[in-house]
């Protein structure tokens, strides 16, 4: 008996799709269409339901200031509350870890020689809870324990997507030697275009994210090449939140050698939500 990760979901964490959440909003003109392409996504998550949900996702300066920034975070704790900029704290169930499968993770992934910053106390912002509430609507509590993984792509240097999809693969290679028959899924989320801030504020590349989407799907190895200044150049200078995908691609089972692809269970993509073009994917392992 061995733990396996049985699939992989993408999305953007806009705090605009919080927020209409929280407020009740979801039924409005702008928000509608949004909303819909995720109807399929929580249908799929409730037939599906996984043990434990591995999310990488980036803080935005709530749990890490300018203070000290871990280039890669694994979250330890047996729980993780809420908090936010902005709207402020979002008033969703606090999130309940899993701190064996996490440590475990940890382990392996840094005899691997990736240096992860163990976190045995944090707090999450939309980064993390946008997504569980795009996939799970309004529940009294998530449907599994979480694990918190986050990447620094605010404070540069940022890491490469090529350090990513090869992170995904030791990440992979810990869940399937954790000794405990899990069902694990890893999400990667933020993206896709958009820039807040400077003079291209309000920039989406719809063809640069189609072109992403399918490349993600069909030829991770060769986006993972692609160095960090393609992003920011052609998706925007927050468009880097792209390199998190790459991580939860990774540690799909097509790639390393002899591998098969895995399986397009949904695809969506709508432009705008506030600032940022949403993308959103469903990969099956077969
Ligand atoms: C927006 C998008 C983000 O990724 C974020 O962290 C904050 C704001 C936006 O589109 O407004
Ligand atoms: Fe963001």
């Amino acid at each position: 008996m061995m733990a396996r990760i049985t699939a992989s979901v993408y999305t953007s964490h806009v705090p605009a799709i919080g927020a209409a959440i929280d407020l009740g909003k979801t039924g409005e003109p702008y928000w509608q269409p949004l909303f819909k392409g995720y109807e399929p996504s929580k249908a799929w998550l409730k037939a599906n339901r996984p043990d434990a949900i591995f999310l990488v996702y980036n803080d935005h300066a709530n749990a890490f200031s300018l203070e000290m920034i871990p280039t890669f975070a694994i979250g330890c704790a047996a729980e993780f509350m809420p908090a936010d900029e902005g709207w402020g704290p979002r008033p969703v169930p606090r999130v309940i870890g899993h701190p064996e499968l996490a440590a475990h993770i940890a382990q392996s992934v840094i005899q691997q020689d990736f240096d992860l910053t163990i976190v045995n106390r944090m707090e999450v912002d939309h980064g993390l809870t946008v997504p569980l509430s795009l996939m799970c609507g309004q529940p009294a509590a998530w449907p599994c324990p979480v694990i918190p993984f986050a990447v620094n792509v605010v404070q540069y240097p940022v890491p490469s997507g090529s350090r990513c999809y090869r992170l995904g693969r030791a990440i992979r290679k810990a869940v399937e030697s954790y000794d405990g028959d899990l069902k694990v899924q890893i999400w990667g989320t933020g993206g896709m275009s958009h820039q807040l801030q400077g003079p291209r504020a309000g920039l989406i590349n719809r063809e640069w994210d189609k072109a992403f989407l399918d490349e993600l799907i069909a030829n991770p190895e060769r986006l993972a090449g692609r160095p960090h200044i393609d992003y920011v150049r052609e998706a925007g200078s927050e468009g880097i939140e792209l390199v998190m995908w790459l991580i939860a691609r990774g540690a799909m089972s097509d790639s390393g050698p002899g591998g098969t692809a895995p399986h397009v269970q949904h695809r969506f993509y709508h432009v705008p939500a506030s600032n940022t073009a949403v993308g959103h994917l469903i990969l099956e392992n077969r």
